[in-house]
């Protein structure tokens, strides 16, 4: 996720903000920039660099720029690979405006277009651009006020600064949705994505809400709304050090990424859906739309969490877009003789983009002349390079090495992928403003069940001890019994195995007894009294069950020894639920027997090599 720096004060020498900038690398990013305002000169200059800060900051001390206010940027790209010239800041027509962003503008393309009619100029791909172009539109000698007439033409997310060379003495902060923290120190303030890059000036910090503007001189501070109406703010001491202040106050990455999925599913989305047409809008695959419509079979390869997201992806494509689809471990189908055609689309699923197993079934898919589509989350990753088309996940930087948000996030695109290739052939237009409707609420589900982590805690415990568990599932949850067991054997390094919960009495029930606990995905849904079944069967053998069902299921408890109850959703949509307790499950797992849950023994998060 982008960072973003800003200092207005006495001091004229930016290398300040390239330190600060420094404190925000562990949100993840692949270019960074600077801008300048030199009120003798009377202009704004700025560097930028593809890669580490250090680059920028070899390029800084090449051709040392002084003045201030000055803002800064480390771009996590989104729109555009990351090259120099897509790098923030990004700057008007004259170069008198400059801003950088962080977030997504939803509208850009058709603001974009309003704009070049009207003359003005664009050098990046960037959504952000406009912003600069934008404000240049309205500004008539108050950054403040242009700032505010051009957020209210700009559907999206964003947390944004502005400086202009006719408006020196300020910087002009704005927030919708992507944090913004302020720290106030005297006769100098430095404005930041968060607290981290701040509490080396000062630990009185004020955070911007959304809708809010925050103008910064550097002995005054005001906030506003849109509408220009005065706000009045709580400046907060925090006691935080640097490294908690990057966990935005969380004890890991780990439980950030979990607790902050009402969030990534929504930045997955955005933008996406469009529930009156029953039908969703996937820029990256709009170029291949007419090959999609062709395709009789898809073959998804991917590897660990990204496999299982695949096998939701199975059930929900093969039952609602009744396309026939394999899942197939990367690994294995890069050495298989599979056979495909040209009607055949080869789908990888990758967070980093660069796991070596899935590039290389993607290469090999292509050269046997199948359409290669991509659902990656890192832009400008070699497998988004290297596949026909895709969809990016934007989730944001995941940084704990078991993926979590990443996974939502992959069955929110596998979800809404169903959709377009759904109505392309037989789904009907209830279904899909069904569908799409219910996607539209999983962030407030999400949030709900997030409310069980204390719970959660309790039960990790109790069963902290058992050497052993089981996860079993049915149809949509069968692939969450697995992700269950993956997530609790690399973090806790308790062994653990996910199986169908049809497959019991074929070999698995075998293990159980009062020491070998079952955790039994059992949602109220078309299986729900199959999985109960087992359930029994299990009970009947003394084996310790921890259920996860619908909440309104009372007759549960009586069952099990243990439940978690998620809300009502579609079907097809409960693994967006039913995995937020086994996530928790795992890290309290881990974080109680003393490991690093983080940064698990063995395991690396992207996995470049065979
Ligand atoms: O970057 P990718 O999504 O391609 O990574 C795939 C797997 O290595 C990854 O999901 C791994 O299984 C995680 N550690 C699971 O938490």
């Amino acid at each position: 996720m982008c960072g973003i720096v800003g200092y207005i004060g006495p001091k004229k020498d930016p290398f300040l903000g390239i330190e600060a900038l420094k404190r925000l690398e562990y949100r993840g990013y692949d270019s960074a920039g600077m801008a300048v305002l030199n009120k003798e000169k009377n202009k704004i200059s700025s560097l930028k660099s593809v890669g580490k800060i250090n680059s920028l900051e070899k390029k800084f001390f090449k051709n040392k720029l002084n003045g201030v206010p000055f803002i800064l940027h480390t771009r996590w790209a989104t729109h555009g690979e990351p090259t120099e010239i897509n790098a923030h800041p990004h700057h008007d027509c004259k170069k008198k405006i400059w801003v950088v962003h962080n977030g997504i503008i939803e509208n850009y393309k058709e603001l974009k277009e309003t704009l070049k009619k009207k003359g003005h100029k664009f050098v990046s791909e960037t959504d952000t651009e406009i912003l600069a172009h934008l404000i240049e539109e309205f500004f008539k000698g108050n950054l403040e006020k242009a700032v505010r007439l051009a957020l209210k033409k700009v559907r999206g997310t964003y947390a944004l600064l502005a400086i202009a060379v006719d408006d020196p003495e300020k910087i002009v902060a704005a927030r919708n949705s992507s944090p913004l923290a302020i720290a106030v120190n005297n006769d100098e303030i430095v404005v930041a994505s968060d607290a981290a890059a701040l509490l080396s000036h000062s630990k009185r910090i004020m955070f911007l809400d959304d809708g809010e503007i925050a103008t910064l001189k550097k002995d005054d501070l005001t906030v506003s709304d849109l509408e220009n109406k005065t706000k009045e703010k709580e400046i907060m001491e925090i006691d935080w050090d640097v490294e908690q202040a990057q966990k935005g106050g969380y004890p890991h990455f780990m439980l950030k990424e979990i607790m902050e999925q009402p969030e990534s599913l929504k930045d997955s989305k955005r933008g996406r859906t469009i529930p009156e047409e029953g039908n969703v809008k996937l820029g990256g695959v709009e170029d291949v739309k007419k090959d999609l419509r062709k395709i009789k079979r898809i073959i998804i390869v991917a590897c660990g969490t990204a496999y299982h997201a695949g096998l939701i992806g199975e059930y929900m494509l093969e039952e609602y877009a009744g396309i026939p689809v394999e899942v197939e471990y990367a690994s294995e189908f890069r050495y298989r003789k599979p056979v495909l055609n040209e009607n055949t689309a080869i789908l990888a699923i990758s967070q980093s983009g660069e796991t070596a197993d899935t590039l290389a079934a993607i290469r090999e898919g292509k050269e046997k002349g199948a359409l290669s589509l991509g659902i990656v989350n890192t832009v400008g990753s070699t497998i988004a390079r290297e596949t026909d088309a895709g969809v990016y996940n934007h989730c944001g930087p995941e940084i704990g090495v078991a993926s979590t948000k990443a996974f939502t996030s992959q069955i929110e695109i596998l979800a809404l992928l169903t959709v377009l290739l759904g109505r392309q052939r037989d789904m009907s237009i209830v279904m899909g403003q069904r569908i799409t409707k219910e996607i539209n609420k999983l962030p407030e589900l999400v949030k709900k069940t997030l409310k069980i982590e204390s719970q959660i805690k309790s039960l990790a415990k109790k069963y902290k001890n058992y050497p052993n568990f089981l996860f079993i599932g049915r149809k949509y949850n069968f692939p969450i019994a697995f992700e269950g067991a993956l997530k609790l054997k690399e973090i806790s390094y308790i062994h653990s195995e996910g199986y169908g919960a049809g497959e019991m009495k074929h070999g698995p029930i075998a293990l159980i007894d009062k020491n070998f606990p079952t955790v039994a995905i059992a949602t109220t849904d078309s299986v729900y009294e199959k999985t109960q079944s087992n359930i029994e069967e299990i009970k009947a053998r003394k084996g310790p069950i921890i259920a996860i069902a619908t909440e309104g299921n009372k007759k549960i408890k009586k069952l099990v020894d243990d439940v978690i109850f998620i809300p009502k959703t579609l079907e097809m949509l409960t693994p967006f639920l039913t995995v937020v307790p086994l996530q928790l499950f795992a890290y309290y797992m881990g974080t109680l027997k003393g490991y690093d849950v983080d940064k698990p023994r063995n395991l690396a998060k992207s996995v470049t090599v065979e």
